[in-house]
This record gives structure tokens, sequence and C-alpha cells, in this order.
């Protein structure tokens, strides 16, 4: 059954389930946070507290107060400790510091404890008007958390190109298609779909998409469908209603959730799970809000959504459908709404907490939700993980050089740099596009050349003696400032052409020059 709709069943306060689970406390470590945080994450614990969550609170610190202490990575050693110890997080938003060089403590928090996995529920709420309203939205983002663009290995490779690396894993990419399929699989999902701009990054993108085509094979009672992310990005839109689980890599996770969320109101009311192996982060998708900061005007509605997602998370299902059931009812009401939602007289944000506290108590009719089940984290490999290929040679190498003459004065003296050493020069890059041997069109070029070296030698394989055989000659004339060797695993090529490039290389050069010393 979806989200949204009312079922006229009542349910008692407390049922047995949570009568059991109000035995043992569970301990959760918060993170007040900045700004705002401290008025929303108060809500949240306040109404988890009048649900009966029976949870022991650890108040910790990072963020502003910790980047003030002089604490460079925003995260104190005992909020380390803390989250180490519990697992599990309820944490406000933590300010980035501006300016060159500053840390964020979001980033350092999901990187120091692999939570790979950001999951991002998109459903409808009622009372909240958008245009997609009564359209059934119910789906969830699942976007790799830690590799990709986000790895943030960058490089200025010349003064004037700008170089990132997107680093894409195997592991990364079992590990996070594995969960899409657990997370359909505890919540009664059918589709799984992975997103990926494989049409083009063929390497990267590609690794996500094959490796979630094999992923799925473990899951024979959930469809997988892949779909370019672009297309994806214009099906939110057009026909949102068709997702259950999207699947994607980082930085096309982080756009199209928040793409997602504005269809069903905005980054105001969404929440987020960070998930890892050993620990579980929750959040309200939207930062410390410095404008509205200490007057009372917090929406906490994104945050109880967090809370909502941990009480499931740590198996609290009852108290969280009670918790999910009060905060629909206060919205649905529309009586309590702080001035982000309001349409008339605005609530503050503690008669907002009130309002869905009494509603906790209301005898209610209950929202029905899907019947959830607790997320069965994948077992993937913990390091190394080694990828074995059966055979592997290198049979080239790219030299990365900066150079301000043209592709044809470049390409004469990485000719001759080749055939010095054993390898011909198949084609000159610049910005992706082959340039030499030209092939026509009007690519306006810079500074940075990708110089395509091929080894001459019949039976294949190059030496690292004969690419720095290769780098003392070119750097007789040139600079170069990045290497990377073409390889083969298992007869396939391990690298992309370039746009324009042949399948064939071109002929060895019969009188090679000196190379310069
Ligand atoms: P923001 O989300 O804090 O604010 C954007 C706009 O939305 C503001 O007008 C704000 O008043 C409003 N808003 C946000 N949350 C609201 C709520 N619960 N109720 C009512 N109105 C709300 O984004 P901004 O201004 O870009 O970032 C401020 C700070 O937060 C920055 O330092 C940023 O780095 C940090 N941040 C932290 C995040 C996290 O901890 N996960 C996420 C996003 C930003």
């Amino acid at each position: 059954m979806t989200m949204g709709k009312i079922d006229t069943n009542e349910t008692p306060i407390h049922s047995a389930t949570d009568l059991r689970s109000f035995a043992a406390k569970t301990a959760v470590t918060v993170l007040p946070g900045d700004g705002i945080g401290p008025e929303v994450v108060g809500a949240a614990m306040a109404v988890a507290d009048a649900a009966g969550a029976n949870i022991a609170w650890e108040i910790a610190e990072a963020g502003a107060q910790s980047f003030a202490k002089g604490i460079t990575s925003g995260v104190p050693h005992a909020t380390i400790n803390s989250i180490a110890k519990t697992g599990i997080v309820l944490k406000g938003p933590l300010e980035t510091p501006v300016g060159f060089g500053g840390k964020s403590a979001n980033v350092t928090l999901r990187k120091l404890f692999e939570t790979y996995g950001n999951i991002r529920p998109i459903a409808e709420l009622p009372g909240i008007a958008t245009p997609f309203a009564g359209r059934n939205i119910d789906f969830v983002v699942v976007r790799e958390n830690v590799e990709d663009l986000y790895a943030g290995i960058e490089h200025m490779q010349t003064p004037g190109v700008a170089q990132s690396l997107k680093i894409i894993t195997q592991k990364g990419c079992e590990k996070i298609a594995r969960l899409a399929f657990e997370l359909a699989k505890s919540q009664g999902r059918k589709t799984v779909h992975c997103a990926t701009k494989a049409n083009i990054l063929k390497q990267t993108e590609g690794l996500l998409k094959r490796t979630f085509e094999a992923v799925a094979v473990d899951y024979p009672g959930i469809t997988a469908k892949h779909m370019i992310v672009d297309n994806c990005a214009h099906q939110m839109v057009i026909a949102p209603e068709q997702f259950d689980v999207i699947v994607m890599t980082n930085m096309n996770g982080d756009i199209l959730s928040d793409l997602a969320a504005g269809l069903v109101g905005g980054l105001g009311v969404a929440a987020s799970a960070n998930l890892g192996d050993k620990v579980a982060m929750f959040e309200a998708v939207h930062g410390s809000a410095p404008d509205i900061a200490g007057q009372g005007k917090a929406n906490p509605t994104a945050m109880i959504q967090a809370l909502v997602m941990m009480l499931r998370h740590i198996g609290k299902f009852d108290v969280a459908e009670r918790v999910s059931a009060a905060l629909k009812e206060t919205l649905k009401i529309g009586t309590h709404l702080t001035p982000d939602l309001a349409k008339g007289v605005a609530a503050t944000t503690a008669e907002f907490t009130q309002a869905v506290i009494a509603q906790l108590t209301a005898t209610q009719r209950v929202w029905s939700g899907r019947a959830y089940a607790p997320v069965e984290m994948p077992k993937v490999a913990r390091n190394p993980v080694t990828v074995t290929p059966a055979t592997r040679q290198v049979i080239g190498v790219d030299v990365f050089v900066e150079a301000a003459d043209t592709a044809a004065q470049l390409g004469a003296r990485m000719t001759a740099a080749g055939a010095e050493t054993g390898f011909k020069l198949k084609m000159i890059s610049n910005r992706g596009t082959q340039v030499f041997p030209a092939i026509g069109g009007e690519v306006d070029t810079v500074d940075h050349w990708r110089c395509r070296f091929i080894t001459t030698s019949e039976v294949g394989g190059v030496s690292d003696r004969q690419i720095m055989a290769l780098l003392a000659c070119v750097s007789g004339t040139d600079r170069w400032m990045h290497v990377e060797k073409l390889q083969q695993f298992d007869g396939v090529d391990a690298f992309t052409k370039a746009q324009g490039e042949s399948d064939n290389a071109l002929p060895v050069t019969t009188t090679p020059l000196p190379c310069a010393a």
C-alpha cells in the first residue's frame, strides 16, 4: 500500500511490540549541530521521548564550536569515540567553514565511518502543496556516499587546467548496488533503477552499470532496470510515480536527490540516512539556516522524518509508525505550521513540536505505510579487496604534456620521442578530442595535451624502464605532468578512446630524431 493514503483502522497507542522494545534503552549519539540544529534536533528528541522510544541520548559536539576550538576536522575525539560506541547518530546540520582549505565536518563524519550509502526517501506529505501533489510519489534515492569525484583528488595540471579524479571501485559499486536491492527488499519494493552516465563514462559509470547488472541476478524477485542519468532527471519530473528505488554514483545522486526532494516539498522537509557497516547517521537534508537561527522559526519536519528513519533502523517500527503518523496528522491539520509552510498565523518550532506530541496521544487514524523490515547490510569483503584478472599487460602509455604550440608541432616532437624509445605516437587529444593527426572540426585547444603512445613490439608488453626512457625523452623538449599506463585486463582495453580516435595505430616512423637530453 502506498504512503499518503488514510487507513481507517485505529491502532492502540502502545502495542505489545513496543512494550517489549521499551525494556532496553538504545544508546544514540546526538550532534545538535549549528544554527537551527539545536532547535530542530531538540524537537526530534522531545518527540522521540514522548513516543516512548526509550533512547539514551549521548550529546556530543561537532561543527562550528569544534572549529572555533581549533579542531580542524570539525569533529573532536570524544565525538568520534561516542559514535564508534553507539553506532547510531542523530545529527543536526553542521556549518562548513567558508574559505580555502576549510574541511567539512559532514564529509569528515561520512568518510571516517565509511557511511557509504546515502538513503533519501521521497514521499508525498499531507498538507504540503507542490505541483506534484496527488501523484503518489513514493521512492527512495540510494546514493553512493564516499567515492566518485567526492574522493576530492584534484590537481591544477597546468596553471590554467584543473583535474578531478573520478574514482569508482568495483567494491564500492557492489556495496551500493546490493544496498539498493536490500533496501527494496526490506520495504517490499519491486523495482530498482540504476541511473548512470555509462554511455559516455564507460569505465567509471560503466562499472556501476556492469556491477549493478551482475548483482541483480541475486535478487530475482526485484525488477532491475538501467536508465541514463539525464533521462532519469527528466523522468523524475514527468513521471516520478514510476520509481521505487534508484541507485546512483555520488555526484549524480547528490544532484538528483535534491531534485527529487523538490518534488515533495523541498529540502525543508526531506531527511536522509548515511548507512555504513558499523555506523548509521540520520539527518535533515537542510543546512544550519543561519538566517532564522534562534528565532523559533525553524521547521523540525525534516529532523522528525530523520528520527523516523532512525527508529526504523534500530528496529522500533511501531514507535516510528506512530511518530510518522503524528507528524503527518499535524501537517494535514495545518493549524500549527512554522512560517515556511503556514498560510495564516505561523506557529513556533516549539508549538509545532507540541502539536506533533499531542497527536501521538490523540486517538488518531493511522497513516498506513508499508511494512518495514530491518535493512540487511550487504556483506561485501572488507579491505583489502583485490580484483585479479587472468591476464594483464601494458600496451602503451598516455603522457600528459603542457605545451604552448600547435598540435602539429607537438605531434612532430612526440613522434620523434616515441620512435626513439620503442613507441609509436598513436594520437594527441586536447580536452578529450583527437587533434593529431588532425581529423577536421574546430577544436579550440588549450596548453594541456594527452599524447597516446603504443608499443611497437609485436608481442606487446611495455616495461617501466621503457616508459621512463620515453619520459626522459619527452622531458628533453616538453613539460609533462601526468602519466597513465594503457592496460588490458583479460584482453580488454582498460581505457577509453578519445573522441575521433580510430582503432588503428599510426604507422611507425622510420626516421627517428635524436632524443634531446
Ligand atoms: P540552508 O538549508 O541552511 O538554508 C537555505 C534556506 O532554507 C534558508 O533560507 C533557510 O532559512 C531555509 N531553511 C533551511 N532549513 C529550514 C528549516 N528547517 N525550517 C525553515 N527554513 C529552513 O542552506 P545554506 O544557507 O546553503 O547553508 C547554511 C549552512 O549549512 C552552511 O554552512 C552549509 O555548509 C551548511 N549545510 C549543512 C548541511 C548538513 O549538515 N547536512 C547541509 C546543507 C548545508
